[in-house]
């Protein structure tokens, strides 16, 4: 490398509590700049020096800070061992993007050549943005040996942290690098004297809810490729140095990830529930027959006069004594006679013997009882009075025994199938279990988005977890909130395994970029023994969507597959990966067809710029127009990071990938995933 190459800056950031009240303690400061200047004068540059309390918003201020201005090395002294009041790596650590556990072995594998209490020390090491960040020790002494051990190697570290070409710089090979660095091949510096990682991507896809900054909304992307980094797991007990920088799952299509869901999700299974208001929403799962004819009995469809009527009897035609009167109410009626009638009100049943009913209009009242109150004597005005005139018979609307509902329809809440169901005395059904799914979140970045206060530096409101349990909500099923989980490996854990018992489908989002903090599938796939189907889809927005299944122990001891969705953290790609991917797998849950958003044909209403690459959803506001025909209208920005484009959409397009434009006034598929809107 080019001596004329511009010198690197190092920020010497001292963590003392007494050194901060009274600077003329410390002693650190003086013993680190001698290292620079005596072993590396000509390279480095120090461009500041702070003393800082023992608190964690402090030492991060002071950090962040180092870091936005682009210092190359930060390095940290105090605050490593075992007391109360030791927090830097507390406060470091989180603000480390990429560990750099070869650099802490370094250090503590030359202090233990000086004293076994370097086993009480502490120190975090790794890069955040451009800067590559060290905690030393808070005795001169220690802070200069640990700096010193490892210092030869900092400066090609912190040309690959800032962006250095590292195929250029590794051209020579390894001798080389060694050669440069001042280190032979058998010089022992921490073991590993050439790290791992090399590869210095910016952004591994975190989007809006946890990109740092660097890397940018538009595609983020890697700089190495698959074959020059070295060999991962994701066994998270190895460490972060061994997880995955890649993912190591296959790119599916949609067509094949969806293939995948359904092939996967458990069939519907089946419970027999009271016929009351709960059902709504239910699907049957047999075919139910009406237990009782509607109507039960005989009844007038008009208020009139009962008669018998018929070839066989005399003619309805005369005067005629009103023997009794038939109201719309239970009770029982004496026979009627031939010679006599009844007065009889719309609904009401027909007394026995009676054969049909004539209307009021085709009467004249002749007397009246003594007292006025009733009628006595009625003539009727017409002999043309057929069997059953009038009347409606037994069953007309349902017979008993008949079959009302089928397999498979569902007890919606507009449908009318709860009344049908009620009419005939249904008192319960056999429908298929709706599942229950439980949401949540994960990062320990993420807060309460109602949670009081302002945003501490790198928290985010939880967007996603609301969204989605109003989402499945709105979709007619049970949502169960399951909170944040933090990060750490044992929370998320624990929390899928309680899960597993609330909830038929977990829907996580949040740690599906490739992160540091990307626990989930190996949570998933090595503690909890489940089986991740699908870990990327070439979609845009949605590609890290993840699908996997636990299997469980149900009640009775037979084995179950839970359902888990993990969907991408930025809330946009969340609501779409839930209508695209999660709302199919509910509905074959609880036995709905067809699955998923209904599939209309639309008119685009503007141009709509296609992807290159991948197949893309795209959010729009779809209307019914006068012309008959559904209407498209983008609703603007599709960055993956904005909820805010998602005001208003009732439906995503289908867009498939491909170059330029596809233009106003084309047809195109579009997913409804709302109501249908009126264009007025
Ligand atoms: C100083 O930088 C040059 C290249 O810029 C490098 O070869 C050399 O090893 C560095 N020296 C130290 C002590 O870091
Ligand atoms: C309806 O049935 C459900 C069981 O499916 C029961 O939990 C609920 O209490 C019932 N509701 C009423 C109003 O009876």
């Amino acid at each position: 490398m080019a001596s004329s190459q511009p010198k690197l800056t190092a920020a010497i950031l001292i963590i003392s509590e007494t050194a901060s009240k009274d600077p003329s303690t410390d002693k650190c400061i003086p013993a680190l700049s001698q290292v620079f200047s005596d072993l590396g004068s000509s390279n480095w540059t120090i461009s500041t020096t702070t003393i800082i309390p023992d608190s964690i918003p402090a030492i991060q201020d002071a950090v962040l800070k180092a870091c936005d201005q682009g210092i190359n090395l930060i390095i940290t002294s105090g605050g490593t061992g075992f007391a109360v009041k030791d927090v830097t790596p507390e406060a470091v650590g989180p603000l480390i993007e990429k560990q750099a556990p070869g650099l802490v072995h370094g250090m503590l594998a030359s202090s233990l050549q000086v004293t076994p209490f370097a086993v009480m020390s502490r120190p975090v090491a790794g890069v955040r943005g451009s800067s590559l960040i060290l905690t030393l020790p808070g005795s001169p002494k220690g802070a200069k040996e640990n700096l010193e051990a490892v210092f030869k190697l900092l400066s090609h570290a912190c040309l690959q942290a800032s962006g250095g070409d590292s195929r250029q710089m590794h051209s020579g090979g390894v001798k080389k690098l060694e050669k440069e660095a001042g280190v032979g091949g058998g010089e022992k510096v921490g073991g590993h004297s050439h790290g791992h990682g090399h590869g210095h991507s910016h952004g591994h896809g975190h989007g809006c809810g946890r990109d740092h900054g660097h890397g940018g909304h538009h595609g983020p992307k890697a700089h190495t490729a698959p074959e020059d980094r070295p060999q991962q797991s994701n066994d998270p007990s190895q460490g972060p140095s061994r997880r995955y920088r890649h993912s190591p799952y296959p790119m599916l299509s949609v067509k094949d990830a969806l293939q995948q869901i359904d092939l996967h999700t458990p069939s519907p299974t089946t419970i027999t529930l009271p016929v009351n208001e709960s059902l709504v929403g239910h699907v049957l799962a047999e075919d139910v027959t009406a237990p009782e004819s509607v109507p039960a009995f005989r009844a007038s469809i008009v208020d009139g006069y009962a008669v018998i009527a018929g070839p066989d009897a005399p003619s309805t035609k005369g005067t005629f004594p009103v023997a009794m009167i038939s109201h719309a109410q239970a009770g029982e009626h004496q026979k009627l006679q031939p010679g006599q009638i009844a007065r009889i009100t719309t609904g009401a049943p027909l007394p026995p013997g009676a054969t049909s009913v004539v209307m009021v209009e085709d009467t004249i009242l002749v007397s009246k009882t003594d007292d006025g109150t009733e009628e006595k004597e009625v003539e009727i005005l017409t002999s043309e009075i057929e069997v059953g005139e009038n009347v409606r018979e037994v069953g007309s609307d349902v017979q008993a025994g008949d079959v009302i509902m089928r397999k498979g329809e569902g007890i919606s809440a507009i449908g009318g199938e709860f009344g049908l169901l009620a009419s005939v005395g249904v008192k319960q059904v056999s429908v298929y279990k709706n599942p229950v799914v439980g949401v949540l979140s994960t990062g320990d970045e993420i807060v309460n988005h109602d949670r009081e206060g302002e945003l501490k530096r790198g928290e985010v409101r939880d967007t996603n977890r609301p969204t989605l349990l109003t989402a499945i909500r709105g979709s007619g099923f049970e949502a169960v909130d399951l909170g944040i989980v933090s990060d750490k490996p044992g929370a998320l854990e624990q929390t899928l395994r309680d899960a597993t018992r609330k909830a038929d489908v977990i829907i996580t989002s949040g740690g599906v970029s490739m992160g540091e903090l990307d626990l989930l599938k190996p949570t998933l796939e090595r503690q909890l023994g489940g089986s991740i189907h699908f870990g990327r889809v070439a979609m845009k927005p949605g590609k890290p969507t993840t699908f996997a299944t636990i299997p469980v122990k149900s009640n009775d001891g037979s084995r179950i597959d839970k359902v888990v969705f993990s969907l991408p953290g930025n809330p946009a790609s969340c609501v779409v990966t839930y209508h695209l991917f999660v709302l199919p797998a509910l509905h074959k849950l609880a036995g709905v067809e067809p699955k998923g958003c209904a599939r209309v044909k639309v008119q685009l209403d503007g141009d709509v710029k296609l992807d290159k690459q991948r197949d893309e959803f795209h959010r729009a506001v779809v209307k019914a127009g006068a012309d008959g025909l559904l209407h498209a209208v983008s609703t603007g920005g599709q960055r993956s990071s904005r909820i805010g484009s998602f005001k208003g959409a009732n439906a995503l397009l289908c867009l498939p990938a491909g170059e330029g434009n596809i233009k106003k006034g084309e047809m195109v598929d579009a997913l409804l995933m709302g109501k249908l809107i009126g264009d007025v």
